[in-house]
């Protein structure tokens, strides 16, 4: 299976914040906003990734990121020129996905949770049509809502609707199989000019394909798309790290984890870190 990262925000609902550097490079709590998303895709044993960034900042993803080796990850980027929608991104990752699956997530989409990697494999089982995760929030109105029938199958799926259908909203979060590269080019733009992730979704529910995994309240998600919603989203970095002791979206420590690399590897890269407490767990982790 492929993964594909959408961190072509530019975050105008961050200006100035976002001015000089794109969204999914500015910090949440102690590292960079993608580091998130990323650590999601690994966690899901997801090795090929593409990350779509916005034009004429390529450079400092690759500076922050490079080619993925020292992961032991595959790292390939592509600039979205024009922001289109989120299923844009099925278009531009065409022939990087090839005949493959593929999971989408967004570039600034946080989850944590201790059963997160059990809901991945979930997801990646599903060979057959998408997979999508319902998550109560107390204002969908923001998101894609589902609906649901009373045995819980979900009926109908709405974006950013003025009167949702449910609690339950759609994160940023997506696994499909090959045929998402055909519904994504044959979408028409919204009435808001976007290809919506919403749309493609809807076409694989009105075939009876779309799987819906809920993910329950001992699961955090957050979408740190505004200035404030950033700043909650580092509140709850640094309270989950400070509790459990154990950092969230430590790539360093999933790629050991999931033996992308070896031990001597994880201790080259927390010697590279060590004047940080990010540097110092990775250490800790290798002497262990
Ligand atoms: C997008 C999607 C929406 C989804 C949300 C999750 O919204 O369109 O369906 O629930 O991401 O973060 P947007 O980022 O365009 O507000």
């Amino acid at each position: 299976m492929k993964g594909i990262i959408l961190a072509a925000g530019k975050g105008t609902r961050m200006y100035p914040m976002t001015l000089p550097v794109c969204k999914p490079l500015i910090p949440v709590y102690d590292k960079p906003l993608i580091y998130y998303p990323l650590a999601v895709l690994m966690q899901a044993g997801i090795k090929d990734i593409l990350i779509i960034v916005p034009p004429d900042e390529m450079y400092p993803f690759i500076k922050l990121l490079g080619d993925g080796s020292d992961l032991g990850i595959n790292l390939v980027y592509r600039i979205q020129r024009v922001q289109r929608g989120i299923a844009d991104a099925f278009i531009i990752g065409k022939s990087f996905i090839g005949n493959d699956d593929v999971c989408l997530i967004l570039g600034d989409n946080i989850f944590y949770g201790e059963n997160l990697e059990e809901s991945l494999a979930q997801a990646c089982s599903n060979k057959n049509g998408a997979t999508v995760f319902g998550y109560y929030v107390d204002d969908p109105r923001p998101f894609g809502v589902l609906e649901f029938d009373k045995n819980g199958r979900a009926v109908s799926i709405e974006e950013k609707p003025s009167v949702p259908k449910s609690n339950y909203v759609v994160p940023g979060l997506y696994f499909y199989d090959n045929q998402v590269v055909d519904i994504a080019n044959d979408l028409a733009p919204s009435e808001r000019g976007e290809l919506e992730i919403t749309a493609v979704n809807r076409a694989y529910l009105d075939q009876g394909r779309l799987n819906v995994i809920i993910l329950g309240q001992n699961f955090t998600w957050l979408d740190a798309g505004s200035a404030e919603s950033l700043l909650d989203a580092a509140n709850t970095v640094m309270n989950i790290q400070r509790m459990t002791g154990k950092q969230v979206a430590c790539l360093e420590e999933i790629a050991y984890r999931m033996k992308y690399i070896d031990l001597p590897q994880l201790r080259e890269l927390g010697e590279n870190l060590i004047r940080t407490s990010y540097g110092e767990y990775i250490m800790q982790l290798a002497d262990n």
